[in-house]
């Protein structure tokens, strides 16, 4: 079943989740400090992007010994096979239960039975798998897809007709965000003139998108692209670090549409280096509590819990960039 959350309400969203968690005291979390601390063990991607770095602050704020929780915090420098050494120790030191923000989709199905077989329910965040939803008690995140879409039908809406020499700088391969969002964005711009000359993975890093997007620009020039798809923000201001540094104006030269609305992200919109921003929201640091709080004390929880995305132009981007929360 799906639970979608509207972005407006998250907050109050995630409150609920975790003021549920609360009501039913099986356990230590939801901050009464009279209990013992949920042992929790988080294995996070690595620290790739400025979303990421959100994303961690997120859930150590909510997994915090205040809100009844111990953290065992891993991140696996967006290394699967270091990823999933990760979840196995959390599972030999009998945590009460295991968060992942899966790095790439496939390949956990030997890991989460070993979780289930122990009694170690898992949560994931952000990334989803490929693995049977039996193996995981919940998932919490953004809908990608729809990212990719929103991206492209703005192209679409900008570019239409126009025969247009299109380059992406893709996420970390074999991720859920790269596959979906690449995905999404080619259902945007279908029947378009739009044409990716290339794409190739920048892992979703500033330094990655700009060492592919200088090897863009050494082999078609800042005349010979018309518009960059990047698949986060990083790696569209790594793009555009190379572009200026070929003597090309981002933005105008080269329009760039990118996905997450980071900080960095937005200024460079609002500097008008960026033409189109889809957001993704990284603050789910409560929702996933709330669900890990839920799922110990027995209560139903919905196995797929979307959160919903804005997207910015330039002008809107001017109007919210100061009251952003990341
Ligand atoms: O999984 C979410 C993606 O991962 C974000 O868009 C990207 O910035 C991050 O690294």
């Amino acid at each position: 079943m799906k639970n979608r959350i509207l972005a407006g309400a998250a907050l109050l969203g995630a409150l609920a989740l975790v003021a549920t968690g609360c009501a039913s005291s099986g356990n230590g979390a939801g901050g009464d400090g009279g209990d013992e601390l949920v042992t929790v063990g988080f294995a996070q991607t690595g620290s790739e992007s400025g979303w990421r770095s959100a994303n961690t602050e997120s859930m150590k704020e909510a997994f915090s010994e205040d809100n009844g929780f111990e953290l065992i915090f891993n991140a696996a420098d967006n290394d699967p096979a270091a990823q999933i050494a990760a979840v196995r120790d959390f599972i030999s030191r009998g945590v009460d239960a295991i968060v992942i923000a899966p790095i790439v989709e496939d390949g956990w199905d030997d890991v989460l039975q070993e979780a289930s077989d122990a009694g170690i329910p898992v949560v994931l965040e952000d990334r989803t798998v490929t693995s049977s939803d039996d193996l995981y008690a919940s998932w919490v995140g953004l809908d990608f897809k729809k990212e990719g879409v929103t991206a492209g039908e703005w192209a679409a809406e900008n570019f239409g007709d126009t025969p247009t020499k299109m380059v992406v700088l893709e996420g970390t391969t074999g991720s859920a965000p790269a596959n979906d969002r690449a995905e999404g964005f080619d259902e945007g711009i279908e029947g378009t003139a739009i044409e990716t000359i290339d794409s190739q993975t920048g892992d979703f890093t500033r330094d990655g998108g700009k060492t592919v997007m200088e090897g863009f620009l050494q082999k078609y020039g800042v005349d010979g692209i018309d518009l960059l798809y990047a698949h986060n923000d990083d790696m569209a201001l790594g793009a555009i670090e190379a572009i200026e540094a070929a003597g090309g104006v981002p933005g105008e030269d080269i329009k760039i549409v990118s996905i997450d609305a980071v900080h960095d992200g937005m200024q460079a919109l609002v500097d008008g280096k960026i033409n189109f921003i889809v957001e993704c929201n990284p603050l789910l640091g409560e929702l996933a509590a709330g669900l890990v709080t839920d799922v110990l004390d027995g209560n139903d929880v919905e196995k797929e819990n979307y959160l919903e995305d804005q997207s910015f132009t330039q002008e809107q981007a001017a109007e919210v960039i100061d009251s952003r929360a990341y």
